[in-house]
């Protein structure tokens, strides 16, 4: 269980709620997936349920974000029923100083891309420790792939020079499965030298789904951190 205390906890509220202040009423809003983004989800919903914000309707990227929209009060909507979205909040894994991010620490990376790529204004929430010079450093780069191709696209990985392995459950005997029905492979890279061609290579692979780089997605990035002991959020 999290410290109330917790400075990263602490860092995640804050830059969740200043993501949410962005929120206008009377806007679609593409609703992240993580716990960065659980707290802007919160922030939102407490802004409709005291009348601060009227007339919003969330699309989830993810059954997590679907659960937390409903627990707080936000109605939600789908990309059959609207064709923008105004903005979107969305939590990263990486964020490296073009703004190219990784994601899909939850598995969620597909449908976040759907999202946050349609968004007018996409907003990442991250604390300062995602901040990277070199995608790849800390996190492994997640490749959604369908069941029946995980072989053939993990051999196809290898041969792009990455070390792939297949993300398994915790709490859960097996691998993960997607909120889709398909696998998660992680990939170490050493060196992501050229992420936009790198995203190209991996989607191009037959079974792949979506791969977790999101390339010139990101409009803002919001950076929670500790400045003498305080939480502060800042622009990047
Ligand atoms: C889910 C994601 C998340 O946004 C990412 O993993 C960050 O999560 P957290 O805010 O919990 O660190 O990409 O697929």
């Amino acid at each position: 269980m999290t410290d109330k205390n917790d400075p990263a906890k602490i860092m995640k509220q804050e830059v969740g709620k200043a993501a949410a202040d962005y929120v206008k009423s009377d806007s679609i809003v593409g609703l992240g997936t993580g716990s960065t983004t659980a707290y802007a989800i919160q922030y939102l919903g407490d802004s409709l349920n005291n009348g601060e914000l009227n007339n919003i309707h969330g699309i989830p990227t993810s059954f997590q974000a679907e659960v937390l929209a409903k627990q707080y009060g936000i109605p939600l909507t789908t990309l059959d029923a609207v064709d923008y979205i105004n903005v979107a909040l969305d939590g990263a894994d990486e964020v490296d100083p073009q703004r190219i991010l990784i994601k899909g620490g939850g598995a969620a990376h597909t449908r976040e891309k759907v999202v946050d790529s349609l968004a007018e204004l996409f907003i990442v929430v991250v604390d300062s420790g995602k901040l990277v010079e070199k995608l790849g450093s800390n996190f492994l780069l997640p490749v959604e792939v369908i069941p029946m191709a995980v072989n053939p696209v993990m051999s196809a990985l290898e041969k792009l020079g990455g070390k792939p392995e297949l993300r398994m459950g915790v709490k859960k005997a097996g691998p993960v499965v997607t909120d889709q029905g398909n696998l998660v492979i992680d990939v170490k890279f050493d060196n992501i030298g050229d992420p936009a061609s790198l995203e190209t290579k991996i989607n191009n692979l037959p079974g792949v789904l979506e791969n977790g780089l999101f390339v010139g997605v990101a409009d803002l990035v919001l950076v929670g951190e500790l400045q003498y002991g305080q939480p502060k959020v800042r622009q990047m």
